[in-house]
């Protein structure tokens, strides 16, 4: 597998050397975390055959079957505070909807934040992790990604069955994860190269590829729900909600549901 990803990377991706490939890990994230505490370098790459504790936001699992999917953690070492990465996982799902065009053929959407999508299923996800050090300076980022690619809807459990799908399901043809692998490489090593530089840019990508702009949503926050309309995605990232009363706030945090996705009526 790893020898077919390099076979599908361009000669100027640079990072070739600290690309790393594993049969199976816990978790991708968790072990980058670790090679980034003993100084792996910049665009260090781990991707994982199968994941036995994959997990996503707000402690939930992520389901890794082998030979099914691509995850992946890229570890980032930008020059600036962590305020500046404020967009971070905004400019990674657009990245990563670069990467699914180039390598499927469509694009996907972005549910705010960090869901790929499309047709009001979920396709993958983003964790972004960032590692400070004890004095809130920035140490790193650690990115990581799933993509359902080979799934068709029987290979999910049943109980996810309305909510996920694959790349293979999306494009009704056979879908290569190594060909994944190594387009999500590439755009990230190109998200790397603008990151603190096309922030505005970014964003408007991102607005554009959002479908949660201009729907209905649910927002759960410390037990309690609020409905509203979404509105837009500030220059922090942040999606702006209109309630009900007519207040506006600019929300970045809690779990947010779109009407009409993932089974949400
Ligand atoms: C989410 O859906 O909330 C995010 C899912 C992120 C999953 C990826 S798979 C590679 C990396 N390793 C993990 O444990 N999580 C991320």
């Amino acid at each position: 597998m790893k020898e077919e990803i390099l076979r599908h990377l361009s000669p100027e991706y640079p990072w070739k050397d600290r690309f790393h490939w594993y049969p199976e890990l816990d978790s991708t994230n968790d072990r980058l975390k670790i090679l980034s505490r003993e100084g792996a370098p910049q665009g260090t790459v781990l991707i994982a055959g199968r994941q036995t504790g994959g997990h996503g936001r707000m402690g939930r699992s992520f389901l890794s079957p082998g030979g099914m999917g691509v995850y992946l953690s890229i570890l980032l070492r930008p020059q600036c505070g962590p305020q500046a990465l404020m967009h971070l996982t905004c400019a990674t799902a657009v990245a990563m909807c670069d990467a699914v065009e180039a390598a499927a053929g469509f694009r996907p959407g972005i549910k705010w934040t960090n869901d790929l999508v499309c047709g009001g299923k979920k396709l993958g996800g983003i964790l972004t992790e960032l590692i400070l050090s004890p004095q809130g300076s920035l140490e790193g980022a650690i990115i990581g990604i799933g993509i359902n690619c080979c799934q068709q809807a029987r290979d999910f459990p049943e109980s996810l069955q309305s909510i996920a799908q694959s790349l293979s399901m999306v494009s009704g043809k056979t879908v290569n994860p190594a060909h994944v692998a190594a387009a999500m490489m590439e755009a990230l090593y190109r998200m790397d190269g603008t990151l603190l530089t096309d922030h505005e840019q970014t964003l408007q990508r991102y607005r554009r590829d959002c479908v949660t702009i201009g729907r209905e949503i649910s927002l759960l926050r410390s037990d309690a729900v609020r409905h509203g309309t979404a509105l837009d995605v500030d220059d922090s990232g942040a999606l702006v909600v209109r309630f009900p009363d007519g207040s506006i706030e600019a929300v970045n945090s809690g779990e947010v549901s779109v009407r009409g996705m993932y089974g949400y009526l």
